[in-house]
Parts: C-alpha cells; sequence; structure tokens
C-alpha cells in the first residue's frame, strides 16, 4: 500500500479485519481502515493514533516513517478510542514529544487515561497554527463532526485538509470498493445527525485551497475533490441524493411483505426511477436507515403488535428521526387483525420530523390483502411515482 501521501507527509495507520461491530453497532464486511499520518519536516507532527488492538503494528510503522528521528508533536484532532486509544504508548515511546488537541480534548484524556498531560500540553483554538519548518498547519474547530472535542487540520504547504471522521468511510485500504456507498453509510449511521455542523465545517473551509483530504478513515482522496465535497453538502443538508421510492417493511407471517412486493412492482410499473426493498427484520439496519436519506419518497410498512408496531419498525423510525430525517414524501401500509393503529403510530412518531409531505393514500390491511388493498396500493404507486 502507498505511504507516500506527498513528500513529506507519510501514511501510518493499519487496517483493521478483525472487528466484527465498528463502534459495537456496524457491521463492516471489508473491515475499517485507522488512519494515521506524519509530517516530516525540521520539525515532525504525527495526526492521530489508532485503535487499540493495533498497538504494535502503528507504533511500528511510524518507526519506519520516521527513519530513526523523534517526533515532535503528537496532534489528537479526535478523542473517540479508535483514534486515541494509543496517546499513552506513544508518550511512553517518545516522552518528549508534545500533545496538541483542544481543551475539550484534554479533559477527555483525563477521563479515558487518568492525565490530561499537563507537562506537554499545546491547547490548540480556532485559527491557531503551529510551523513545522516549511509545513504551516492551521487548526479549525469542528465541533460534533463527530464528536465535541474535534478539531481538522489545515496544512497550506502541501495543500491537505487532515479531515477527522469527515469523508471517512467504512472498508480497509486494502480492500477495493466503491467510495459513496461505504462512505454514505458512514456518514448517515455516525455523523448524520450533525448536518448543521458539518454545513459549518464546509463553509469555513471553503475558502481553503485544498488539494487533497486526509480522514481518519478510507482512502486519501486527491482528485475530483468536487464530488466528495457536493456529497457532503447533499448529506448534511438533508436533502435527498436521487428521486427514488424506499419500501421499508416487516412482516409476521408474509402478508405485509407481499403487498410491499406488490407496490414495488406497481412503482416500477409506473416508472419510478429507482425502488428499494428492505425487510427490516433481515436487513443491515445501518443500509435501511442510509437509503431512507438517499432517496425521495419512503413508504413504512408494519403490523400493529402489543398495542404498538413491529419493534424492528420502531428502531428504523428512531434512527431516522434521531439523525434528523426530514424534507421526504412518506406513506404507510399498515397491518392489523382486530385493530389496525401501526399508521397513525409511524406518523406519531415522524411528528417532530420537518418538511414531511404525506402522501394522500395509504394501504389499510385487515390480516391479508384482498381486492381493496390492491386498489390502494396501485393508487399509492400512482400517486408516489407522480
Ligand atoms: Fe472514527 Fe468518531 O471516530
Amino acid at each position: 500500500m502507498r505511504t507516500a501521501i506527498t513528500n513529506d507527509i507519510k501514511y501510518v495507520g493499519v487496517n483493521d479485519h478483525i472487528t466484527d461491530l465498528f463502534e459495537g453497532q456496524y457491521i463492516v464486511p471489508n473491515g475499517i481502515a485507522y488512519n494515521s499520518y506524519v509530517i516530516m519536516d525540521e520539525k515532525i507532527a504525527v495526526m492521530d493514533t489508532v485503535d487499540e488492538k493495533f498497538t504494535q503494528q502503528w507504533l511500528q510503522n511510524l518507526k519506519n516513517a520516521l527513519n530513526g528521528r523523534n517526533p515532535d508533536y503528537l496532534i489528537v484532532q479526535h478523542m473517540e478510542p479508535d483514534h486515541s486509544a494509543n496517546i499513552v504508548n506513544f508518550i511512553n515511546e517518545y516522552p518528549d514529544a508534545k500533545i496538541a488537541a483542544s481543551d475539550k480534548a484534554f479533559v477527555m484524556m483525563k477521563n479515558f487515561f487518568g492525565t490530561d498531560f499537563a507537562d506537554r500540553q499545546i491547547i490548540l483554538k480556532e485559527g491557531d497554527t503551529l510551523s513545522l519548518g516549511r509545513h504551516t498547519l492551521t487548526f479549525l474547530a469542528a465541533p460534533m463532526v463527530h464528536w465535541p472535542e474535534v478539531i481538522v487540520t489545515y496544512d497550506s504547504f502541501d495543500k491537505v485538509l487532515f479531515s477527522a471522521d469527515g469523508f471517512g468511510k467504512f472498508g480497509a485500504l486494502d480492500v477495493q470498493e466503491d467510495w459513496a456507498c461505504e462512505a454514505r453509510r458512514y456518514y448517515i449511521g455516525i455523523v448524520g445527525k450533525y448536518g448543521m455542523q458539518v454545513q459549518m465545517l464546509l463553509k469555513k473551509t471553503a475558502a481553503l485551497d485544498i488539494q487533497k483530504i486526509c480522514p481518519l478513515h478510507g482512502p486519501v482522496l486527491e482528485e475530483n475533490l468536487g464530488y466528495y465535497l457536493n456529497l457532503y453538502n447533499t448529506w448534511s443538508s438533508y436533502e435527498p441524493e436521487e428521486e427514488g421510492v424506499v419500501i421499508a417493511y416487516t412482516s409476521v407471517y408474509g402478508n405485509t411483505k407481499k403487498a410491499a412486493m406488490e407496490l414495488a412492482e406497481c412503482l416500477k410499473a409506473n416508472g419510478c426511477p429507482k425502488v428499494v426493498v428492505n425487510d427490516l427484520a433481515r436487513c443491515d439496519m445501518a443500509e435501511a436507515v442510509e437509503d431512507a436519506f438517499r432517496y425521495s419518497k419512503i413508504v413504512l410498512a408494519t403490523t400493529t403488535y402489543n398495542g404498538d408496531i413491529f419493534p424492528f419498525m420502531r428502531e428504523f423510525i428512531n434512527h431516522l428521526t434521531e439523525r434528523g430525517f426530514c424534507k421526504r414524501t412518506v406513506a404507510f401500509i399498515e397491518n392489523g387483525s382486530w385493530f389496525p393503529a401501526a399508521a397513525k403510530i409511524m406518523k406519531g412518531m415522524l411528528e417532530k420530523s420537518k418538511d414531511i409531505t404525506y402522501a394522500e393514500n395509504s394501504v389499510r390491511i385487515l390480516s391479508a390483502l384482498n381486492s381493496e388493498n390492491m386498489g390502494q396500493i396501485n393508487a399509492l404507486a400512482e400517486e408516489m411515482c407522480r
């Protein structure tokens, strides 16, 4: 794998193919990378550490890159343990190095490690700079992208933005895969709640001449940066990325599933540009949440269950609302054998979601699909394709 990002910036990160659930909940079929970089100049800065499972590999990568020299600074942009776990190990190895981070990051160091490294602190504020020689680093606060202590770093010599979790993705760097799919699932799942803060960061960085983006996960981005910046602008402004209909359903005995499948066929027959169907009990929930934010319209189909709705649908809608779901068209299919209340409950769960257009048509099944339901499905498909 390429380690030279520029003449002076070296990659010293690691690939993780061990973790089953990233952050305890996201499947990572192609693993994940914890990126770390070294800027070699008259002074040397190391950008972040890596997850605790990779201490030895990271220290070895670092040693190879340093080529007998000692680092002067460890820049801590983000304190989540996938990046901060080796701060103490780093200081044990390089006791003369200083740590540069935001004041909030030092409070977190005290909480994580029992020390805030008072003897070697450089507290970074918005706009502070650090000269390494040729390279001058400028630090920008990026609160809630994705924790409150986050800073990003701009190197004006190589025109590199070190973007912390921003522009990150699932997937280790020794696996080839499409960027957008796993970057979107990562963004919506992990940073999606903080669209406003991402928008603020995008505005701040818009004035910079950026040639490369070095995130803490995923590949270094260096060509066609407008593509990535545009996607981040779309995602963080909660605008749909594509026209299309997602049908998210749960089904106990297959009747609600049948309605979902019939609707999918009708949508396609009506010329809907994209139809995605997700069985919430069986699919990757993070992928289903990603789809809900990706497309312009969604149909929620579930049963009344224990006086509520089926648990996977409740979980799904909670994921949407806690991430600020808005600006979409929503329709309902409900099923109930004696007291169908699912549509009302689902709508109630979306009460605080802004700019939602509810479809005029809905489908109400009383156990199994009948001809009346088929008429409702056709009407709903026709409306959703308008
Ligand atoms: Fe990759 Fe928010 O840590």
